[in-house]
């Protein structure tokens, strides 16, 4: 792995370090990306025509059973050592904010502590009239109904249309904008807002890592682009720094 002595000079003198993780972090873990995930009976559609609010108006069943689907497989996984490496990452430096696109869960499984997770999280259901009750999935075959004004139950997280959860975003800008490092790691940074945060952060200086195994539009203005599985670059990136 050809990691440049500049860069981890630079980590190890970072005060304030931010990460944003999307999907690929969590491919290693065995979950597909979100635009690779359907196969078999799901083929049929596409995930933009499945999470949206109208998609759930239209025919609740439909988007509880393909969240049900996705859901039992973020249940039969394991974080991957990307996860662990920036649970340890948080260890080093003395402000590090981890900011993911992903609603599995594994960043917290595996022990990273206060993740600003944009886009929800797959293990809570929330009330679709927006009366405020949010809990815990709980398996049904027919989709739930909200305990407190009775409308159904909807997953957690953020569909195509909608804001980001209150105080998400503002949380994640500011960590960018104070961040001395700023990471992106498995995202293929084309979804807006989470893809401006990289350069929310290279605006006020930061350095800019990107982690993915391929090149991305962000590639060609990171300070330094790490080509390669997120579960060997960051594991090896973290034993160079503090190893
Ligand atoms: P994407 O599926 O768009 O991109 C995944 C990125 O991970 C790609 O750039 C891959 O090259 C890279 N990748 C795959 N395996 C990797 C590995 N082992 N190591 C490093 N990189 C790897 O996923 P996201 O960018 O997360 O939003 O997608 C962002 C959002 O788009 C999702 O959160 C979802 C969707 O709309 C909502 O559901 C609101």
């Amino acid at each position: 792995m050809d990691i440049s002595p500049e860069l981890i000079r630079i980590l190890r003198e970072a005060r304030r370090v931010a990460a944003l993780t999307g999907a690929g972090i969590s491919a290693e873990s065995g979950l597909r990306t979100f635009r690779d995930a359907q196969t078999g009976h799901w083929a049929q559609y596409r995930p933009e025509e499945l999470a949206t609010p109208g998609a759930f108006r239209r025919n609740p069943k439909l988007v509880w059973d393909w969240y049900a689907m996705r859901r039992g497989r973020v249940a039969e996984v394991e974080p991957n050592p990307g996860h662990y490496a920036l649970v340890e990452m948080a260890q080093h430096v003395p402000h590090f904010t981890l900011v993911t696109q992903n609603v599995d869960g594994l960043h917290v499984q595996a022990g990273s502590r206060d993740v600003i997770e944009l886009h929800g999280n797959i293990q809570r259901v929330k009330c679709f009239d927006g009366c405020g009750v949010v809990e815990t999935w709980e398996e049904t075959d027919d989709v739930p109904r909200c305990s407190s004004c009775g409308a159904y139950l909807r997953p957690d997280v953020v569909w195509f249309g909608e804001s980001l959860p209150f105080g998400a975003l503002e949380s994640a800008v500011e960590a960018a904008r104070a961040c001395d490092v700023f990471f992106s790691i498995g995202t293929s940074g084309v979804v807006q807002p989470a893809a401006s945060l990289a350069y929310e952060a290279k605006n006020r200086g930061a350095v800019v890592v990107e982690i993915n195994l391929e090149p991305t539009p962000l590639s060609g203005k990171a300070e330094f682009a790490l080509h390669g599985k997120s579960g060997d670059v960051l594991p090896a990136l973290i034993k160079r720094a503090w190893g």
